[in-house]
């Protein structure tokens, strides 16, 4: 016997075996009127009413229930019972009313019945999380968030979740989790690394704002971009670049950008040999200046513009050395008042609380970075560099 006909008896063998399956109807003791005989008569299924009582010569008679009305079980009323449930406020219509079923409502999402009433499900404050969100019938159950979870939300959803392991991220904690509060790692962006990196230096930023003509020829991004050397800034940052600044303010976004993606490149490396000279200056007039957290926070507060958070400071100094702390402080108001910049706006500096040393020193070192020294800095460097397009733009500017 080959498979094929095997496969087609065993599905004929099934279909041909007849399963019939009477069902006998529950009775009921009914008295006929006529001949006051006591008969046992059959009851009428759910979707039903009685319509007629048995006789002696007739069975049962049974009606479907009429629009509105149900009955749920065998019996032998001679009436469907009312759908008498109406859906109240923040209640929708979970079964429309059938013929053996009642109308079924529930509250709507987010609600939950309590006795008659749809109840808003509870929010679990900060520290606390869901562990059993509501359903239509049930509240929403909150537990404190245990050792190594937080919740920093109020919400009828959220569960407590897990502490950020800074450790895991190849990052120091900064702030310690709680209960309310992720854990904080120290950020790991262009503007602050573990390694107290700064993105722009003073005497970068001197230069890259220097290297701006007072007025700027249309196409002065484009050419700039084509003379560089290095890696190319790509088309899609250099437009998001003229979007979100002014002219003058693109060409130091420019430059800062294309240094960051040529950091490790030999012609950016030969720029930062000679601005090495400059950075020396830069320390020279303040790497001696050696302030306490309450005197960095006094300079913060005396910078125009908006502050950099007391918090920001304080974990700064954990990264960074005492010569950088104020390179770095003035690094991070920078990137805090959008790259604004930093040399003109140490002018604006308010020096009654501050050691009068510091304002000295600062005064004398905007001084140096808009000396003679930096123009020919400019000149030897970057002139060299972007070539004698860019050197004609600039002198028919100057
Ligand atoms: C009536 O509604 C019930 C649920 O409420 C459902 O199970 C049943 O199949 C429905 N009957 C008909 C005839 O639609
Ligand atoms: C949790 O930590 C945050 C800062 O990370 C702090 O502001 C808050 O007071 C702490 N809460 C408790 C209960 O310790
Ligand atoms: C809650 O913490 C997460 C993770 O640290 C953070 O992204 C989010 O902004 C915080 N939300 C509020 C309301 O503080
Ligand atoms: C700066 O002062 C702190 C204490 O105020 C001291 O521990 C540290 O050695 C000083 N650093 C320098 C470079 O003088």
């Amino acid at each position: 016997m080959n498979r094929l006909t095997y496969y087609a008896l065993a599905i004929f063998n099934i279909s041909v075996t007849p399963i019939v399956q009477e069902i006998s109807p529950p009775k009921y003791h009914h008295k006929d009127p006529e001949t006051s005989e006591r008969l046992l008569c059959d009851q009428c299924p759910p979707g039903t009413y009685v319509r007629q009582h048995c006789t002696a010569a007739r069975k049962t008679e049974c009606s479907p229930c009429p629009s509105n009305h149900y009955s749920e079980h065998w019996h032998y009323s001679q009436e469907c019972k009312y759908c008498s449930v109406v859906c109240k406020e923040m209640q929708y219509v979970q079964q429309e009313c059938n013929s053996t079923h009642n109308r079924v409502c529930e509250c709507i999402d987010g609600w939950y019945l309590e006795l008659e009433f749809c109840l808003r499900h509870r929010k679990c404050p900060p520290g606390f999380g869901v562990v059993q969100p509501g359903t239509s019938e049930s509240d929403t159950i909150c537990r404190r968030c245990t050792k190594g979870f937080f919740s920093n939300e109020t919400s009828s959803t959220a569960a407590c979740q897990q502490h950020t392991s800074c450790h895991s991220l190849g990052m120091r904690t900064a702030v310690k989790g709680n209960a309310t509060h992720d854990s904080l790692c120290y950020q790991n962006t262009e503007a602050s690394t573990s390694k107290c990196e700064i993105d722009v230096s003073l005497c970068e930023e001197a230069l890259f704002r220097f290297a701006v003509p007072s007025e700027l020829a249309p196409n002065w991004l484009n050419i700039l971009v084509e003379s560089l050397p290095g890696m190319k800034v790509k088309e899609a940052n250099l437009d998001r670049i003229k979007q979100k600044y002014n002219s003058q303010e693109q060409i130091f976004q420019l430059l800062k950008l294309w240094k960051l993606q040529n950091k490790e490149q030999d012609v950016v490396k030969n720029v930062i040999q000679d601005i090495d000279l400059c950075e020396k200056g830069v320390l020279k007039h303040i790497g001696h200046i050696n302030l306490t957290t309450d005197e960095l926070l006094a300079l913060m507060q005396s910078l125009p513009g908006k502050k950099v958070l007391k918090d920001d400071i304080k974990s700064m100094l954990l990264v960074c050395n005492s010569p950088k702390h104020i390179l770095k402080l003035l690094s991070l108001w920078r990137t805090k008042n959008g790259d604004h910049d930093t040399i003109r706006g140490i002018r604006h500096l308010k020096t009654k609380n501050i050691p009068p040393a510091v304002a000295q020193n600062l005064k004398k070192l905007i001084r140096f970075l808009h000396s003679p020294t930096m123009y020919r800095l400019y000149q030897k460097l970057f002139l060299k560099m972007i070539g004698n397009q860019v050197q004609s733009l600039k002198a028919g500017c100057l």
